[in-house]
C-alpha cells in the first residue's frame, strides 16, 4: 500500500521543522505515540504520516475516534461481536483491533474516553490479547498505537480525569504540533497550497490572495488552526469573484492579476452564476459529508466542528438531503 497522496505536511516554520524532526523519529520506531496539538492542527494529519513513514507502511491504518464511542460500544468497536451476543448481533463482525492488525491503530481524541472505556484499554494494552463480545476465546492482534489528545493529558490526571497507568501506555513517545499562531510564515504556504487543492478540485484558475488579506491572516489567530485556514480559503476561492482570494466575500481588492491566473476558460461567462450556485452547493455537500464523518454522524458535534449554530446546521443538512432522522444521530 502506498502513503495516500493527502500525507502531506505542508510548513516552514521553525516550529514546524522542530515537530518534522521529531516525527521522524517517532516514525522510525514502532513504539506507541501520543500526538498533542489544538484542535485543527494536524494531529491525524500527523498520525497517517508516522504510520505511512514507519515499517508498517503496507498494513492498514485504522483510526477510531474514541469523542464519539458511547461506552455502551467500545468494546464491540474494538473487539467485535460474535453472532448471537445481543439480541441485535445477527452476524459477526470483526473489531477494530483485529482489523489494524499488521498496521496501526489511531485512538483520536483519548481525552474524550470514560473511566470505563479506560479500563477497557488499558486491559487491552496491556499485552494485545482480548475477548470478542459474545466469546469467552481470547484472540491477540499485533497494532501499534498512535493516539492523540486535544489537550494535554498530563493535566487531566490530577483532576482524575484520565488515569495515570494508561497515560503511561499511550505516551511512550510523543509529539506535539505547534498551534497555527505559532508558525510564523505557514499561513502563507499553506493558504497558498489550499487553494491549489480547492483549484484542481473544481476545475477553477487559482487566486491570488489580496494584500491587506494575507496581512489580516497573519495577524488572526486561527483558533481553529489548519482546519478553520482550509475551511476558510476554501469557502472564500469560491466566494470571491475574479482572479482574487479576499476576507470579503466578493469585493475585487485591486486590479486584475495576470490573465493567465485570472479568467476562466473561453465561453465560461455567460454560465458563471450558474458554474458558482453549482460550486457552491458541492463545497457545501462536501464540507457537511466530511465534518459529519470526523464526527462519526453526530450531528450536534459536527456543528460545534464546522462553528454553526445547531439549528441553522441541521437546516443546511436538510437542504442536502443529509438529515437522517436527527435525534438518531445525535
Ligand atoms: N501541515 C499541514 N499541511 C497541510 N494540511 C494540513 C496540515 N496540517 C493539517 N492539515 C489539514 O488540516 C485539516 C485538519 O487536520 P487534522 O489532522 O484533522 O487536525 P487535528 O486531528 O489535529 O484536529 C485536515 O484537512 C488536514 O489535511
Ligand atoms: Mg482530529
Amino acid at each position: 500500500m502506498s502513503p495516500p497522496s493527502n500525507v502531506q505536511l505542508v510548513g516552514a516554520s521553525t516550529a514546524h521543522h522542530r515537530a518534522l524532526v521529531q516525527l521522524e523519529r517517532v516514525a522510525a520506531s514502532e513504539a506507541p505515540v501520543l500526538v498533542e496539538g489544538e484542535t485543527g492542527s494536524g494531529k491525524e494529519m500527523a498520525a497517517r504520516a508516522i504510520h505511512y513513514g514507519g515499517c508498517r507502511r503496507a498494513g492498514p491504518f485504522v483510526p477510531l475516534n474514541c469523542g464519539a464511542l458511547p461506552d455502551s460500544l467500545i468494546e464491540s468497536e474494538l473487539f467485535g461481536v460474535e453472532r448471537g451476543a445481543f439480541t441485535d448481533a445477527r452476524r459477526s463482525r470483526r473489531g477494530l483491533v483485529a482489523e489494524a492488525a499488521g498496521g496501526t491503530l489511531f485512538l483520536d481524541e483519548v481525552d474524550a474516553l470514560s473511566a470505563k472505556a479506560q479500563v477497557t484499554l488499558l486491559r487491552f494494552l496491556q499485552d494485545q490479547w482480548y475477548r470478542p463480545v459474545g466469546t469467552t476465546r481470547e484472540e491477540r492482534t499485533d497494532v501499534r498505537l498512535i493516539a492523540a489528545a486535544n489537550r494535554p493529558l498530563e493535566q487531566l490526571v490530577p483532576r482524575e480525569l484520565f488515569r495515570a497507568d494508561l497515560l503511561y501506555r499511550l505516551k511512550v513517545l510523543t509529539l506535539v504540533l505547534p498551534p497555527l499562531r505559532e508558525r510564523e510564515g505557514d499561513v502563507d504556504l499553506l493558504a497558498r497550497h489550499f487553494i491549489g487543492q480547492f483549484a484542481a478540485k473544481y476545475g477553477l484558475p487559482c487566486k491570488q490572495i489580496a494584500p491587506d488579506t494575507l496581512r489580516w491572516m497573519r495577524s488572526y489567530a486561527w483558533p481553529g488552526n489548519v482546519r478553520e485556514l482550509e475551511n476558510w480559503v476554501h469557502r472564500q476561492f469560491l466566494m470571491c469573484d475574479g482572479g482574487w482570494l479576499t476576507h470579503e466575500a466578493t469585493a475585487a481588492p485591486g486590479p486584475e492579476p495576470e490573465p493567465d491566473a485570472a479568467v476562466g476558460p473561453e465561453g465560461a461567462t455567460p454560465a458563471f452564476q450558474a458554474a458558482k450556485a453549482e460550486a457552491v452547493r458541492r463545497f457545501e455537500r462536501d464540507y457537511l459529508e466530511r465534518v459529519l464523518e470526523q464526527a462519526q454522524g453526530n450531528v450536534t458535534r459536527a456543528a460545534r466542528m464546522a462553528c454553526k449554530e445547531r439549528r441553522a446546521f441541521g437546516k443546511l443538512l436538510k437542504k442536502h438531503g443529509l438529515a437522517r432522522g436527527d435525534a438518531a444521530l445525535g
